[in-house]
């Protein structure tokens, strides 16, 4: 199983290598590339590639260097159709390398590019849970993020590849995506293990600021420091950065959110009841005693509601309950 693994990171490092030596062949992704605005320097440092639209690039060069097929298909390099045969499974899209913290690859994302595209895939095609990858631990990034999280003692967390790849452009290194909008558990405890201290930068969008209310009760009961930053509706940090510049982006980061304040501010538009079920459940999460009373007062003076009855609903809660609630 050990080498299994070694074959399956080893082809990855061919995939990338093929990858990114297609973007350079092919005119049609060189100009998306240049509309997005993404500096070669930054394809160099993520190393950003190419899917060509063959069947068999990959697969061939697998068999050819006699790597098992098979565990190319385990690991979603390659697919195996009905009647055995072996073909790319990334085709026509610009590749995202998903690196390990020590810059191996393990993973890709895939965006279509809207010139070599029908209309019908799935705007990203990711690799699935594999044996070198799993999802719900990873963050995009990290890799070339770490030195600037530990020497700045900040993270910041997006939705995706390109808000990390933007930020990295204008300077900010310290970012990571966390692929999505879900925010999983495992995700949260490799944050709390990198920094005390985060910066929240999800899509303006509604299911972004749903994340970031979900993702700030998330750490705020692991005693970390979150902030929210705001973004017009229509706008992600890779779009308001390049359409916006970087002076409303440091405009906007002032006036940033604290954390709970933020999840105040989401729960004004929630039904009382709502508000008071998730401040309780909140509350009976929290890891650290001494954050306990703060965080309560705050919530009952925000929401406007008795202090006491609300704690009262905590340890009540905590009496009947042996899992811990998931307060989502
Ligand atoms: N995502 C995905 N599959 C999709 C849509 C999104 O895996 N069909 C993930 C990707 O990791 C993506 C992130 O969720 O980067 C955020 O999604 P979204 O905001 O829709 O995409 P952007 O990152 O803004 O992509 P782009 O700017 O290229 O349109
Ligand atoms: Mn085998
Ligand atoms: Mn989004
Ligand atoms: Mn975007
Ligand atoms: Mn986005």
């Amino acid at each position: 199983q050990v080498s299994h693994k070694q074959e399956m990171m080893k082809m990855h490092e061919i995939a990338t290598h093929h990858f990114r030596q297609n973007l350079q062949k092919s005119d049609i992704v060189r100009k998306y590339v240049q509309e997005r605005q993404i500096a070669p320097e930054t394809l160099e440092r993520f190393g950003i590639g190419f899917s060509s639209d063959s069947w068999q690039a990959l697969a061939d060069i697998f068999k050819r260097s006699g790597f098992d097929l098979d565990i190319a298909a385990e690991c979603g390099l390659l697919m195996k159709s009905k009647n055995g045969r072996y073909y790319d499974r990334f085709r026509n899209r610009l590749m995202f390398p998903i690196r390990d913290v020590n810059g191996r690859t393990i993973a890709f994302g895939g965006r279509v590019i809207p010139a070599l595209d029908d209309g019908e895939s799935a705007k990203y095609l990711n690799t699935n849970g594999t044996p070198i990858y799993k999802k719900s631990q990873q963050l995009f990034g990290l890799d070339v993020a770490r030195r600037s999280v530990t020497a700045q003692k900040n993270i910041m967390i997006t939705e995706g590849y390109m808000d990390v790849l933007t930020l990295y452009q204008f300077g900010y290194t310290n970012a990571v995506a966390c692929l999505g909008t879900s925010f999983p558990e495992e995700q949260v405890k490799r944050i709390t293990e990198l920094s005390k201290n985060v910066e929240l930068l999800f899509d303006g969008d509604n299911p972004g600021r749903e994340a970031a209310f979900k993702a700030c009760g998330k750490l705020l009961v692991k005693g970390i420091s979150c902030k929210v930053v705001l973004f017009p509706p229509e706008d992600d940090i890779d779009s308001l950065l390049k359409g916006k510049g970087k002076e409303l982006f440091e405009n906007l980061r002032e006036n940033r959110t604290e954390g709970l304040s933020f999840c105040i501010q989401t729960l004004k538009k929630r039904s009382p009841k709502d508000a008071i079920e998730w401040s309780r459940e909140f509350l009976g999460q929290i890891e650290m005693p001494e954050l306990f009373q703060p965080m309560a007062s705050k919530l009952a003076l925000g929401l406007g509601i008795d202090e006491a009855e609300l704690r009262l609903g905590v340890v009540e809660q905590k009496k009947t309950q042996n899992t811990r609630m998931n307060f989502q």
